[in-house]
């Protein structure tokens, strides 16, 4: 009755911003991302009769509030399927800053549903297991799997429709990097779920962000097929700032750079100008991913980190699927 899974994080590069179904986490869009060999977290999930009450344990830390309510909801959808009543000790650790817009609840939701079906003795497929970390947190749907990854809205409306496939396996393109700048290590103010609510609810954009995105999934995918660096990062930067438009025009206005966020999308440019090729993306926090191909990766991490305000830099390949680990965290 005790499992222990490890997910990587991931980073969209077409992104999911808005919600069609608020209880069902179904998105207004579909969406594709990349998948990062060095953010993880590993869960450990245990269900015994001897626990009263659910625990959970985030990075040395027992949990209340909002994150144990969003755990807890999905422990039940678990037991739920299993028929069962027991109660559980979930422990968890990130190895980088929790909810700093480095996608800690995609790598969570993602270890924290494998995990714990794991250990109630459900054996469910990739898809239904996506299905389950997309209750949790939209985009840990596709933690689920390694490499290139695509999150179908779906039409239905019960969301059996509404799960992550994957594109290319993590080996495809070895060439690939994504570089991670960390900026801040303080929580993000506003949480994914609410911002992009208020964006869907009041943003007088949103309607041109939902019309333009098939078209960037259609060029990524062109990319990833014909390996073409420029076109990714291209798509990906552009659409990136396509939803940070749509945030800045919320009501109200919800704007997630730092000033060495803006430091970096200006220094990445002028280096591109100057023949060194990398592109930018930034999610619902600070903190700036940068495409890059091998061959540049140690000039872009030396140049990134000499950039005012970085406090740390990440260098990640493709990461892999999602799997079950046989060290647990108790
Ligand atoms: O899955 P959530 O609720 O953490 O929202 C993710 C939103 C973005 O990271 C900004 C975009 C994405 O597709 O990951």
């Amino acid at each position: 009755m005790k499992s222990t899974a490890l997910a990587n994080a991931n980073i969209a590069l077409v992104k999911y911003w808005g919600k069609r179904d608020e209880k069902l986490i179904l998105p207004q869009n579909s969406n594709v991302s990349v998948t990062l060999s060095e953010l993880s977290t590993i869960t450990t999930v245990e269900f015994s009769d001897d626990y009263d009450e659910d625990i959970f344990i985030l990075d040395d830390k027992v949990t209340s509030g909002k994150d144990k309510e969003r755990v807890l909801s999905q422990l039940d959808m678990v037991r739920e399927i299993a028929k069962s009543s027991q109660k559980a000790k979930v422990v968890s650790k990130n190895n980088f800053p929790t909810a700093a817009g480095l996608a800690s609840s995609a790598s969570g939701s993602a270890a924290l549903v494998m995990a714990a079906t794991d250990a109630i003795g459900l054996n469910l497929d990739k898809k239904d297991l996506s299905i389950l970390a997309r209750r949790g947190s939209g985009s840990s749907c596709r933690s689920i799997y390694g490499g290139f990854v695509e999150w179908n809205k779906g039409e239905a409306g019960d969301g059996t429709d509404s799960y992550a496939k994957k594109i290319e396996s993590y080996d495809y393109w070895p060439e690939l990097r994504v570089v991670v700048g960390v900026v801040t290590l303080s929580e993000k103010e506003v949480k994914s779920r609410s911002g992009m609510k208020q964006t869907v609810e009041t943003c007088p954009f949103y309607d041109g962000w939902l019309k333009s995105v098939d078209k960037d999934i259609l060029d990524v995918k062109e990319a990833f097929k014909n390996k073409d660096f420029s076109l990714l990062g291209k798509t990906s930067e552009h659409n990136a700032l396509k939803m940070h438009a749509l945030m800045i025009a919320t009501v109200p206005s919800i704007i997630y750079w730092n000033p060495s966020t803006i430091r970096i999308m200006n220094a990445v440019k002028l280096w591109r100008e100057n023949g060194l090729e990398s592109y930018f993306t930034i999610d619902a926090g600070p903190q700036v991913k940068l495409l890059c191909l091998e061959k540049d990766e140690q000039e872009i991490i030396s140049r990134l980190k000499a950039v005012d305000g970085v406090i740390d830099v990440i260098s990640c390949k493709l990461g892999r699927d999602a799997k079950i680990i046989y060290e647990h965290l108790f």
